[in-house]
């Protein structure tokens, strides 16, 4: 089993990868491989709304989303870690999430991954960003995990984190225990439960009438 962890932070290697890292670890213990992409290390454009996706099933746009996209079998589950800028998700992992899920329609053909979103701040704006990463699983038919907190940690610099946020290192430890049990769980039951089918092609009312 594998999980796609993305590190939306401007910073290939700050807080959010220590983050991510934590988890990655955690889930290696168990069984489960990470693999953690950067995201923030390139310029992205964001959405154009050019709709030739929902032809292509691809993004018009040739860079990393497409390419994370063509990878997307590979995975049976997805992380988004973002730091807070300006209480918000930051602006070029903005623009390849929604891309990234627009594209996808909403990650058509792979739903019921397991999922969660870990947010980063110095001092204020993680549980805004937390909320905003979380509406992209909300509307993708994901298996979204939590922990015995919200998924938020604090720091500076990684050593900041990982030496001071105690509680925050908890809570991504009982996370990662969460979602290695959700991933056990969902792959012994493959057979005997197999995920939901969405037999209804998917209707959109524009305006409610
Ligand atoms: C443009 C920008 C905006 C930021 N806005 C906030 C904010 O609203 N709240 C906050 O606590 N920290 C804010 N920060 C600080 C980062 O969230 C913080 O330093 C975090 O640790 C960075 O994580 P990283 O090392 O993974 O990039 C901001 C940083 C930048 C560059």
């Amino acid at each position: 089993m594998k999980v796609l962890a993305l590190n939306g932070s401007s910073h290939s290697h700050g807080v959010t990868y220590a983050a991510l890292k934590v988890v990655a670890d955690e889930l290696k213990e168990q069984g489960i491989d990470t693999e953690i992409i950067h995201v923030g290390s390139r310029p992205i454009g964001g959405c154009v709304d050019c709709r030739k996706c929902r032809t292509d099933h691809r993004c018009s746009y040739n860079d990393q989303v497409n390419e994370i996209i063509d990878r997307l079998d590979e995975f049976d589950g997805i992380i988004l870690g973002a730091p807070a800028h300006y209480m918000g998700i930051p602006g070029t992992f903005k623009a390849f999430l929604d891309r990234f899920f627009y594209a996808t329609e909403h990650l058509e053909g792979h739903t019921h991954l397991v999922c969660s979103a870990i947010t980063v701040c110095r001092r204020a704006g993680a549980i805004d960003t937390f909320h905003q990463l979380n509406n992209y699983f909300a509307c993708s038919n994901q298996v979204v995990i939590g922990s015995q907190y919200w998924n938020v940690v604090f720091g500076w610099k990684p050593d900041e984190f990982l030496e001071q946020d105690v509680e925050g290192v908890q809570t991504l430890k009982v996370l990662s225990g969460n979602i290695a049990w959700a991933l056990k769980v969902i792959d012994a039951t493959k057979d005997t439960i197999p995920h939901p089918v969405i037999k209804e092609k998917r209707t959109r009312t524009n305006f409610c009438r």
